[in-house]
């Protein structure tokens, strides 16, 4: 059996592009393979950020993090025992300001962690979250994948090198963007998702 973990981000919760197809590919997935699906919704159930709490509570040993710490670093394990557990992972992102949403980065600042997601070896970092497929949805009013815009995408770049980071380097992109650019845009960019999720779902079988 497949298990299937959904993180969604979007600001407009449900009504966001991201997270209705990042729903709908785990939905489908789900359908598919007769899998379990996890939903880490960020949007409705937001992280707190990071804090020293997590960052110098990781750094030692349990019996001697304070309440504070070890309420934090739970956390954190939860978040990556969601992900460890999963054979694979849906994210959708919203973009920002020409990046994720602070939520989405709450999560990501939880989940990037030295000697549990990643390691130092002699050659550099190793992504410890291996044979993983992960599917990631990104929506955008501008067009990013081409053109003027190009250089400004720190959403999908950014999102893709800091999974393969980790070790999710089998990532297959959505991006929904242009839908900014006046309805026909929008219907277009939709359409386009929606047959480009069909095609990934038939695939995935
Ligand atoms: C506060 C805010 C900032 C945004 N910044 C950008 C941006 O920098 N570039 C862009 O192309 N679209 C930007 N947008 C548009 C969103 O990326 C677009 O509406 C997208 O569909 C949001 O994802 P969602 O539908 O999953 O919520 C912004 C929207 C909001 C609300």
């Amino acid at each position: 059996m497949t298990n299937i973990l959904v993180v969604t981000s979007s600001l407009r919760g449900a009504e966001g592009l991201s997270t209705r197809f990042a729903t709908e590919i785990a939905e489908g997935l789900k359908a598919r393979s007769g899998g379990m699906l996890t939903t880490r919704d960020l949007s409705t159930t937001p992280l707190p950020h990071i804090t020293p709490a997590y960052t110098e509570g990781r750094m030692v040993p349990l019996d001697i993090r304070t309440p504070e710490e070890q309420q934090a670093v739970a956390l954190a394990e939860t978040l990556v025992q969601e992900i460890r557990a999963a054979d694979v992972i849906v994210i959708g992102s919203g973009m920002i300001n020409f990046s994720l949403s602070s939520q989405l980065k709450a999560w990501i600042d939880h989940i990037v962690w030295p000697g549990v997601t990643f390691a130092y070896g002699e050659a550099g970092a190793n992504g410890l979250l291996t044979g993983k497929k992960t599917y990631l949805v990104t929506a955008s009013g501008g067009v990013f994948s081409e053109g003027a815009y190009a250089p400004l995408d720190f959403q999908t770049n950014y999102l893709v090198r800091l999974l393969g980071f980790i070790g999710l380097t089998d990532v297959e992109t959505f991006r929904i963007e242009g839908t900014a650019y006046g309805p026909d845009a929008a219907n277009a960019a939709i359409a386009a998702a929606e047959a480009q999720i069909r095609s990934a779902i038939e695939r995935a079988a």
